[in-house]
């Protein structure tokens, strides 16, 4: 499998700090690769390793194969690790102008990274008045607008409006699907992860957690919860499909394309339908679940 990003038992300590405690993890490359975990997990520090920011203690982290850190590496890599800070007195377009000539990529097409962020509007303004939100928008043009191969985003969205975090998924998957980045992203937003990761890794104390597929970490597919009277007639109709759900609902496990059929069989069943609704996959129990009850509660 090709990686993008693998860190071999990885350990950082600020004195008593073991921020990184032995975390192995492979990253494969493609698609968008979620990073979960408590405050104080050891996220923001696995990126910094990887961007050569900061030197582990020991173990190793590569990028695309290569040692992290290394100049040929991370001409491919594109970040923006927290809420990004830059010279106050620069408009956002000059800021990105700067980059650009900083990165040796002077071809690099800002005036579509502006609209694509949505900063149209705020372009010529300075970027010491911005919003956090405004700044991430920027920081998230400044990590691709190089057209990097593999781009690292720390909490790319936490201070963003509910459009702008819309807005924003969609830019991730479209590059994800359309262009082939791969994309890191950290954050706490579980349904928002869910929705825009295909696999994810959940880091406690420094260590490695859980980490899998998103579908098979929550639990599969979504299923329909029906609310109904008598539950035991609809569990009859259902078989095997079926299970129930607290004394007045059932869990069907059904794709959409069967729930007319399967609504008209409970109705002549004499089923009493009173809601129906899809229930999504749950990120939330399955990352509590992976954490102990300890960790969830003091942030280190
Ligand atoms: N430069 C530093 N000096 C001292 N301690 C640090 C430094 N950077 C990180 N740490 C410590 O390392 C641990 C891990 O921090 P890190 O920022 O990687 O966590 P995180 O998972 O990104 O958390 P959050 O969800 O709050 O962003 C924390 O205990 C933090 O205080
Ligand atoms: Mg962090």
């Amino acid at each position: 499998m090709n990686l993008a990003l693998e860190a071999e038992n990885l350990v950082k300590t600020y004195g008593a700090v073991r921020a990184l405690d032995g975390l192995s993890l492979s990253i494969p490359a493609g698609g968008v690769f979620g990073v979960l975990g408590p405050n104080g997990a050891g996220k923001s520090t696995l990126f910094r390793i990887a961007l050569g920011l900061v030197r582990p203690t020991s173990g190793a982290a590569r990028l695309f194969g290569a040692p992290a850190g290394q100049t040929s590496s991370l001409r491919r890599v594109g970040a923006m690790i927290e809420t990004p800070r830059y010279p106050p007195y620069l408009t956002a377009r000059d800021t990105l102008k700067m980059l650009a000539l900083e990165s040796g990529a002077a071809g690099a097409d800002i005036e579509y990274w502006i609209e694509r962020v949505g900063l149209g509007g705020a372009a010529d303004r300075k970027t010491g008045g911005f919003s956090v939100g405004m700044k991430q928008r920027l920081g998230l043009a400044a990590a691709f607008f190089t057209r990097p191969e593999l781009v690292i985003l720390d909490e790319p969205t936490s201070g963003m409006d509910p459009a702008g975090i819309q807005e924003i998924r969609a830019l991730i998957r479209d590059l994800a699907d359309k262009e082939g980045v791969t994309i890191i992203l950290a954050s706490h937003q579980l349904d928002e992860v869910r929705r825009v990761c295909d696999r994810v890794a959940i880091l406690s104390k420094g260590k490695l957690a859980a980490e899998g597929d998103v579908e098979s970490l929550t639990g599969g597919r979504p299923r329909l919860r029906l609310t109904v009277t008598p539950v035991e007639a609809a569990l009859t109709v259902l078989g095997a499909k079926g299970e129930p759900d607290g004394p007045h609902a059932v869990l069907a496990d059904v794709l959409r394309a069967e729930t007319p059929a399967l609504i008209r069989a409970l109705v002549e069943a004499g089923v009493e339908i009173t809601e129906a609704r899809w229930r999504e996959g749950d990120l939330e129990s399955a990352y509590l679940g992976a954490l102990e009850p300890k960790d969830l509660a003091d942030a280190r």
